[in-house]
């Protein structure tokens, strides 16, 4: 079958991405601005600012894509862009874009769910993955626990009720005063820490449920670090930092330990800004390997937000006979 060449586009929160990616696995350009170093100013993603930066740069960003993976739009099969979940101004910048390329050139425009595209990132980096596998999507907006049947089947066995679990190490980063984005920064910090220094609390549900909350944890750091402050005791950040993410990475790992039993799939692929986290990956390979289940995850840069994801769950869409027309609009709350 001919190869099939997808240009995509990425913008639902602050990152700009193109990128060209052939049959959904070979990625021959991803190009990735960031807006990080404007919104560490203020702490955080400001949702104006992120839809005037991805104005200013879309263009720009997906000429890049195009030039470096050495392709004319004649030679693209079909155009890929994000649609939700997301920022509302951020996803109709790449979306409208998206629309505009299709409208022009003719091509066919597939609308791609950013937490699929997470999943697909694995497609990416392990050219012989094929579902079924548990995904664990944790990033800075979403966690999720999805049983991935099949190309485009998926099935929500668990999601945050609260705060994602990104989200979670971006609040108690900034109540550290590490900086943003939090996540990282934390993940180095615990590893001069004790993880056993502190027993902050793992939240559990009355009923059988694989769900997650995360908001529990983060405000039992912030009563402690409160405490200290009020009885002038000194904080130790490393010992509160390890403390926080082992209770963080406990609930992540029996909860799609629990999924992988429950549904007898022995592969678990890991996915989002977070599964870049190095004691996530490293608790989920040993727990995970004395049970005999496979570990995957991908590269640093396919973990968090870029295109080149959203091109591979485009081509998947593509090959299902899934395209949009003209009037797709951004869903900001789009389910999986
Ligand atoms: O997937 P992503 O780029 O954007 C969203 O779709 O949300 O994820 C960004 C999130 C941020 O919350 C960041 O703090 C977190 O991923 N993150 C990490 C690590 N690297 C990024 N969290 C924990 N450990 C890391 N090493
Ligand atoms: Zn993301």
């Amino acid at each position: 079958m001919e190869k099939k060449y997808i240009l995509s586009i990425e913008s639902s929160c602050d990152e700009t991405s193109a990128a060209v990616v052939v049959d959904g696995r070979e990625v021959l350009s991803n190009v990735i601005a960031s807006q990080i170093d404007t919104h560490k100013k203020f702490g955080g993603v400001v949702p104006e600012v992120a839809s005037r930066m991805h104005i200013e740069v879309i263009s720009g960003v997906v000429e890049e894509a195009l030039e470096e993976a050495n392709v004319t739009l004649d030679q693209i099969d079909a155009i890929g862009v994000t649609y939700g979940p997301g920022l509302v101004g951020a996803l109709l910048v790449g979306l409208q874009y998206a629309k505009g390329l299709a409208f022009a050139t003719k091509k066919p425009l597939i609308g791609v769910n950013h937490i699929e595209g997470h999943i697909c990132a694995n497609y990416i980096q392990h050219k012989d993955l094929k579902p079924p596998f548990v995904s664990l999507v944790v990033s800075g907006g979403h966690t999720f626990i999805v049983h991935v049947k099949d190309y485009g089947e998926y099935e929500v066995i668990g999601q945050t009720r609260d705060d994602a679990a990104g989200e979670a190490y971006d609040k108690v980063a900034r109540a550290l005063g590490l900086g943003y984005p939090g996540g990282p920064k934390i993940d180095k910090l615990s590893k001069e820490g004790n993880p056993n220094a502190i027993e902050f609390p793992r939240a559990k549900f009355q009923e059988e449920t694989l769900d997650f909350s995360f908001s529990g944890v983060k405000s039992a750091v912030l009563n402690y670090l409160n405490k200290c402050k009020m009885q002038n005791v000194e904080v130790n950040a490393a010992d509160v930092a390890a403390s926080f993410q082992k209770a963080v990475v406990d609930v992540l790992t029996e909860n799609v330990l629990l999924t992988c039993k429950k549904r007898k799939v022995n592969k678990i692929a890991i996915a989002g800004g977070v599964a870049s986290n190095s004691s996530l990956r490293e608790n989920l390979i040993k727990v995970a390997g004395k049970k005999g289940i496979d570990v995957l995850f991908p590269d640093m840069i396919l973990c968090t937000d870029n295109a080149a994801m959203i091109g591979s769950a485009a081509y998947y869409n593509f090959m299902n006979g899934k395209e949009n027309n003209l009037s797709l609009n951004a869903k900001p709350n789009l389910k999986l």
